[in-house]
């Protein structure tokens, strides 16, 4: 399992939604390393329980940001949002032979989709925000 980092390539340029990017990335990290050095469920559970807390939590800023700037595609980016915790949460429920293997799918899970998601759809609402905004940034939610 290849460790993943937050990298430039991933800044949307709104600075919340960077810092939320990083934050997740971070976890991952922290996740990779629980599972690396073969910890138990007692360290494991929680890093990935406050992973997914973080992401719903990023998740509503996002969705309150697209609110406030009447975005156009605030269905089709809530509906991504949406799946991803729907596809997490049902993970979680199928993966009943230990915390360990259950984590690494939600990593590798996470991970992937959490990078294509940012290349493809967060960097077009940061330049949306931008464009409504002229660059003055949002408070956050
Ligand atoms: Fe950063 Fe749309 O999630």
């Amino acid at each position: 399992m290849a460790v993943v980092r937050w990298s430039e390539d991933l800044r949307v340029g709104n600075r919340a939604i960077d810092d939320d990017h990083q934050a997740l990335f971070e976890m991952l990290d922290r996740l990779h390393d629980a599972m690396r050095v073969g910890q138990g469920s007692s360290a494991v559970g929680p890093v990935l329980q406050e992973l997914v807390r973080y992401t719903e939590m990023h998740f509503r800023r996002e969705e309150h940001y697209m609110r406030q700037i009447g975005y156009a595609g605030y269905a089709a980016h809530k509906a991504e949002h949406d799946r991803l915790i729907r596809e997490v949460r049902e993970l979680q429920a199928r993966c009943t032979s230990g915390a360990v293997t259950m984590s690494l799918k939600v990593h590798t899970f996470l991970t992937d989709w959490l990078r294509n998601h940012i290349m493809a759809m967060d960097k077009q609402l940061a330049s949306e925000i931008v464009a409504v905004s002229g660059g003055v940034e949002r408070a956050r939610p």
